[in-house]
C-alpha cells in the first residue's frame, strides 16, 4: 500500500511513493485469541501494577508536570541492572521510536544502509521515510543470517538478533567478529528478542565503539501497552541520539511508563520464570507442531516460524481466523507459505493446535 492519492495534494511530494510498515492486527476482543504480534502471554509483573495503583493515588501532581525529559531515574536502574553507565543508555517511546531516532542520527546521510532480506519490515519503511539508500543481505538455505554477502560499500547495518520473522539467532561470537572486523560501519542489534535467547551483545559496547543495541519493555516484560525502549552505546552515540530526539520530541516516555518500567526492571524473579515458562512452552508447542507435520525453524524468540508440506499458509491463517485465532502471515516470496505464531500460554497453545490436528484430519 503507497499513500498515492490525488486527495493528497497537501502532502509532501517526497511522500507520494511512501510505502507505510503495516502492523498486526490490533482487536480489542477478548474472544480472539491474539497470537500475531509477539506480545507477552502474561503481562507485566505484579509490582508494575501495583506502582500504576499508586500513581493514581498522587495522580494530579505527577501528571501536571512533563516527564524527565532522558529519563534519568530509569536510566539508573538499567544502568544497574545491565552493569553499563546511565550515560551508555538511551530511552525512548518503544524501541520503534529509538531505531526511528537511530535511522536518522547515523544512518541518513551517511551512504548504503544494510539489512537481511527478510526481516522486521519497519526497518525498510523508515529507510524510505528518511531517504536513506539500502541495500538487503541474504539468508542461508536453512534461514540463518549470512554476514558475508554484505555489501563491503554499505556505511552501517541492522539487524535483529534474534531475527524477526525467523526467530534464528546469531552467536555473539560471530557478532563480536563482524563488528571488529568492520570499525568503519555502524552496527545496530535489535535486541527486541534476546531475553527470550539468553544471549545479549550488550557487553560489546564496552569493547567497540561502532554499536549500538537497542532493547524494549514490550516483549520480555510484558509492557506493549505502555511503550518504553531503550539503547546501549557509546557515549558520543548516545549523545547524538539525544541530540535528535531534543530537536523532534523532548519528553518522549510519559511518567507512568517511565514508573512502571523502573518496577519492571527491579522485578528479577518475575522476569526470570517468565522467560522460563516461555521458552518451555517455545519447545512444547514446537514438539507437537512437528508432530503433526509442520516444519518449525529453531527459535530463540517468543514466536516460531512454521510451514506444512501440504497445507496452505494463507488458507491456514484464514482457517485460524474463522476460529477466532490471530496469527501472521508475510507477503515476501520466501516466506509466503509460512505463518508466525506468538509462544502463548501453553493453554492456548493446546487450542490452537487442535484447531490445526483437526484442519490437518479433514484435509487428509
Ligand atoms: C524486531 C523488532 N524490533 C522492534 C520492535 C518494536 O517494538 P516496540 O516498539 O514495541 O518496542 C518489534 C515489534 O514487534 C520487533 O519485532
Amino acid at each position: 500500500m503507497t499513500i498515492k492519492n490525488d486527495k493528497h495534494k497537501f502532502l509532501n511530494p517526497n511522500l507520494n511513493t511512501l510505502e507505510p510498515y503495516v502492523p498486526g492486527k490490533q482487536i480489542n476482543d477478548s474472544e480472539y485469541l491474539k497470537l500475531n504480534t509477539n506480545e507477552n502471554p502474561f503481562g507485566p509483573s505484579p509490582c508494575v501494577k501495583e506502582t500504576i495503583v499508586k500513581f493514581l493515588e498522587n495522580s494530579e501532581a505527577l501528571l501536571r508536570l512533563y516527564p524527565e525529559s532522558e529519563s534519568d531515574s530509569l536510566r539508573e536502574v538499567i544502568a544497574k541492572k545491565f552493569a553499563t553507565k546511565s550515560d551508555q543508555i538511551f530511552v525512548g517511546n518503544g524501541s520503534d521510536e529509538v531505531l526511528s531516532l537511530c535511522f536518522l542520527a547515523f544512518f541518513a546521510g551517511r551512504g548504503c544502509l544494510s539489512f537481511p532480506e527478510l526481516t522486521y519490515s519497519f526497518y525498510p519503511s523508515i529507510a524510505k521515510l528518511f531517504k536513506i539508500p539500502f541495500s538487503t543481505f541474504q539468508l542461508k538455505k536453512d534461514f540463518s543470517l549470512d554476514l558475508t554477502s554484505i555489501t563491503p560499500d554499505s556505511k552501517s547495518v541492522i539487524f535483529p538478533n534474534p531475527n524477526a520473522i525467523t526467530g534464528i539467532a546469531l552467536s555473539i561470537d560471530v557478532i563480536d567478529r563482524f563488528v571488529k572486523e568492520n570499525p568503519d560501519k555502524l552496527i545496530i542489534i535489535d535486541e527486541a528478542y534476546a531475553d527470550f535467547s539468553k544471549d545479549s551483545c550488550v557487553y560489546l559496547i564496552n569493547n567497540y565503539p561502532n554499536i549500538l543495541i537497542v532493547q524494549t519493555f514490550s516483549k520480555s516484560r510484558g509492557m506493549a501497552g505502555l511503550r518504553v525502549g531503550f539503547c546501549f552505546g557509546s557515549k558520543p552515540l548516545i549523545d547524538g541520539l539525544k541530540a535528535v530526539k531534543n530537536s523532534f520530541n523532548s519528553y518522549p516516555v510519559d511518567t507512568l511508563a517511565t514508573l512502571a518500567a523502573i518496577s519492571a526492571t527491579k522485578d528479577d524473579l518475575w522476569f526470570e520464570n517468565n522467560i522460563a515458562t516461555i521458552v518451555k512452552t517455545r519447545s512444547y508447542f514446537t514438539q507437537e507442531l512437528e508432530k503433526i507435520g509442520f516444519r518449525v525453524l529453531p527459535s530463540s524468540a517468543n514466536f516460531v516460524l512454521i510451514t506444512h508440506p501440504r497445507l496452505k499458509a494463507d488458507t491456514l491463517r484464514d482457517h485460524l481466523f474463522k476460529n477466532k485465532i490471530l496469527v501472521r502471515h508475510f507477503p515476501e516470496t520466501r516466506v509466503s507459505n509460512w505463518l508466525r505464531i506468538t509462544i502463548g500460554k501453553r493453554e492456548d497453545c493446546d487450542v490452537l493446535l487442535s484447531v490445526l490436528k483437526q484442519k490437518i484430519s479433514g484435509a487428509n
